[in-house]
């Protein structure tokens, strides 16, 4: 595991496409191996992660071709900007919703928290033995958030410690569909019951407490599934085929989000953030950007493949103030909540960040992994169960500090760094590659 240094930034300039969204990448991958025929998936994220997708489909018996490795496309308008991130091209023959065969092994989802929880959806309707589990990381959180409402609905699964953690056993059955409302916003586990409704007798009915990220809704649909969105109510109707497609995958917004705060902190800085999703249910960070006084730019936003994208241009923000964020904005910047606890060390004030108590059962416990690296940086803050109060604006002192394993802590501390006198270590960093190969590279690229 890798240990990187870094030092203060002069400045930070240029452009960069950040890798093609991991969420996107993981359903892309999923829905296509349950329509019927051909599909292409261009610009998928050839990560960790979304890699253990694309692996645990092939041992349930899908033929997965990579066409070739690619840099992300450049939107039509891009003069000269140079590619970041690795992706690749996918073609993948779809079985249909029951297609899927028995595994003839353990399935093993790595670090991957989408790919088993929206999985044990899948399989709780295909009727045949499977087991699923992960790494130590994966097998310390919850799954009884899933394990539940498929037990409801008639499937059989088992899991360590009381049906709670991975490894789970599932042995799918003729599922029947239920009214449930989710106990938290979860992404996860409403594409998971989204998917075995796709298989249940009659209509499941999901209901979620504050709308989540809904890419799930959006491609299930333009492949012909009977779901219907009501506020925070969807339906779901089995009995339709899902048709293959053709999808293209926008970058990230959680990936770009590193460049935006870094862009806003570090002096003299002008970096244009290309082809970007910006779907509503992930820009919360925008919002509070606004509160802190600051802006970034969106230009020509256009559609790709059913979800809206743009380039966002950003520059140096001019006194950042502290901002209050509650548990309202929390699912639509829920994977920001690391790189906005770094922002808040350069605004004036006291930010505080509540209702965020999701985050301590991430790839690993967010809030106390950002609250004991931030003070190792010398900034003053207050830990709370459900989130954090930070200082601002603090002088941050370059030391060693420890990445958890977790990508998303390794590199809000690498952008940490920049702002930082003298020289950070970040231990283990090579984490970065669950969603983010080349991470660091881009980085120094555009670092003056
Ligand atoms: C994801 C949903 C979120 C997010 C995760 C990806 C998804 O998790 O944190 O990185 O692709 O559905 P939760 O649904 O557990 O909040």
């Amino acid at each position: 595991m890798k240990n990187v240094e870094l030092t203060k930034a002069k400045s930070l300039k240029g452009e960069i496409t950040p890798p093609p969204d991991k969420s996107i990448s993981h359903r892309a991958v999923m829905f296509a191996s349950l329509a019927e025929g051909r599909s292409f998936i261009r610009n998928f994220l050839k990560a960790e992660d979304p890699i253990s997708t694309m692996n645990s489909f092939k041992r349930l018996g899908i033929e997965i071709t990579e066409v070739r490795s690619q840099t992300p496309p450049q939107p039509p308008l891009a003069k000269g900007g140079i590619q970041g991130g690795v992706s690749s091209e996918l073609i993948i023959t779809g079985k249909g919703l029951h297609g899927l065969k028995e595994p003839f092994d353990v399935i093993d989802c790595g670090n991957s928290g989408t790919t088993v929880r929206l999985l044990s959806g899948i399989l709780s309707g295909n009727k045949f033995f499977s087991v699923l589990t992960g790494d130590d990381s994966l097998k310390q959180r919850p799954m009884a958030r899933v394990i539940n409402p498929l037990k409801e609905m008639g499937a059989e699964i088992s899991a360590r410690n009381g049906d709670k953690y991975l490894p789970m056993s599932i042995k799918g059955k003729k599922l029947r569909a239920i009214n449930y409302n989710m106990p938290q916003a979860s992404a996860q586990v409403k594409s998971c019951l989204i998917l075995s409704g796709l298989y249940a007798d009659g209509t499941t009915i999901i209901t979620e407490p504050q709308k989540s990220r809904d890419h799930t809704e959006r491609m299930l649909k333009s492949m012909g599934a009977d779901i219907v969105v009501e506020g925070l109510t969807i339906k779901v109707n089995n009995g339709a085929r899902l048709e293959a497609f053709d999808v293209t995958v926008p970058s990230d917004f959680s990936s770009a989000a590193f460049f935006i705060a870094a862009a806003l902190m570090v002096p003299d800085s002008e970096v244009l953030i290309r082809n970007t999703c910006i779907n509503p249910t992930r820009t919360g960070l925008l919002e509070i950007i606004k509160a802190m006084g600051a802006s970034v730019e969106l230009q020509d936003i256009r559609d790709v493949s059913g979800e809206p994208v743009a380039d966002i241009y950003c520059k140096t923000a001019r006194n950042l103030k502290a901002a209050k964020i509650g548990k309202e904005l929390m699912p639509s910047l829920i994977d920001e909540f690391p790189i906005l606890c770094v922002l808040a060390t350069q605004a004036d004030g006291v930010t505080e960040i509540r209702g965020a108590e999701e985050l301590r059962v991430k790839e690993s416990d967010r809030i106390k992994a950002m609250a004991t690296e931030l003070k190792k940086l010398g900034v003053e803050l207050e830990e709370y169960p459900d989130g954090i109060a930070i200082k601002g604006k603090a002088s941050l002192r370059g030391n060693v500090v420890e990445s958890y394993h977790d990508h998303r802590i390794a590199m809000s501390l690498a952008i940490a760094a920049l702002v930082a006198e003298g020289t950070t270590t970040i231990n283990n960093a090579s984490c970065v590659d669950i969603s983010f190969p080349g991470f660091f590279e881009e980085l120094k690229r555009i670092t003056r």
